[in-house]
């Protein structure tokens, strides 16, 4: 079973083949998605919403970062791995970009990182590209910014944000990034934009034109209920499951039909009986 790597991502949007993507936090789901034959698995930096209970991405540490990052390694054989920088760990300069790139790879065990930002970023994604580490680039609504967006609204719709969508592509593209994610783009826009990059697209709320889509694992199995973005495609109902499961658990528990005799060990019963005589 060979590893999935940039070279195998580019290869599959010269074919063609569209590109599969989902976010992944820790061993077990990890490799669950890694058995699936999922390429990319984003430890997204989601985690602080869907992991934590934040009510955004901005809260999300470094240390928390590299330590689902590593969780995510032990679980992976195949698939790429693909680390976010969190809000603020690569805006102040290219040093702080490079130490945190580096620690998601060193430490985390990553294979690549991500980033979110266009034009204003690309000197940052040329300098991690450049030492070495392979930068997924990340435009659109960009959630560490949904302050300054005024809340998680589609990108690109009128000429001018159209536009600049284009030009924020290109430079990440040109400053040697192996792909983009597309966040809450128009469906035209982002076909427009992945037939005129070389390097593939992947797509979140953006169509079905991008060269490859990433979902959040807990919308997509239906495990985070607070919301459902319209982006989403609950491919499974394990929230359902689960509060069933739980709620029978309960009720064995409470009936005395759990455990049954074959969740018990047995011992000699003769050890018993001469208990009964120890004071
Ligand atoms: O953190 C994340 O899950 C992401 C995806 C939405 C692309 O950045």
């Amino acid at each position: 079973m060979r590893r999935v790597t940039i070279r195998h991502i580019a290869e599959m949007k010269a074919k063609g083949e569209k590109i599969p993507m989902v976010t992944a936090y820790d061993y077990t789901s990890a490799r669950l998605a890694d058995e699936a034959g999922i390429p990319i698995l984003l430890v997204g930096d989601s985690l602080g919403m869907v992991m934590l209970g934040h009510d955004s991405t901005i809260p999300v540490t470094m240390d928390d970062m590299v330590h689902h990052t590593k969780a995510v390694a032990r679980g992976v054989k195949r698939s790429l791995i693909l680390g976010d920088l969190p809000f603020m760990s690569y805006q102040i300069d290219t040093s702080q970009a490079l130490t945190n790139a580096a620690r998601l790879v060193q430490e985390g065990g990553a294979h690549s990182i991500k980033l979110e930002g266009g034009e204003k970023v690309a000197e940052t994604i040329r300098r991690v590209v450049d030492a070495g580490i392979p930068v997924m680039g990340h435009i659109g609504l960009t959630p560490q910014s949904v302050h300054g967006f005024g809340g998680y609204r589609v990108q690109g719709r009128n000429r001018r944000e159209a536009v600049q969508l284009l030009r924020d592509a290109q430079a990440v593209e040109q400053a040697g990034a192996y792909a983009v994610v597309l966040e809450l783009v128009p469906a035209s826009l982002a076909r427009f934009i992945s037939q005129r990059l070389t390097i593939p697209t992947i797509g979140i709320g953006a169509g079905v034109g991008c060269d490859g889509q990433v979902q959040v694992l807990h919308d997509m199995l239906g495990l985070f209920t607070d919301f459902v973005p319209k982006h989403t495609k609950q491919f499974a109902h394990l929230g359902d499951t689960i509060r069933e499961a739980f709620t029978q658990y309960v009720q064995e528990v409470k009936d005395g039909t759990f455990p049954a005799e074959e969740h018990s060990f047995t011992m000699d019963e003769a050890v018993l009986d001469e208990l009964t005589v120890v004071q």
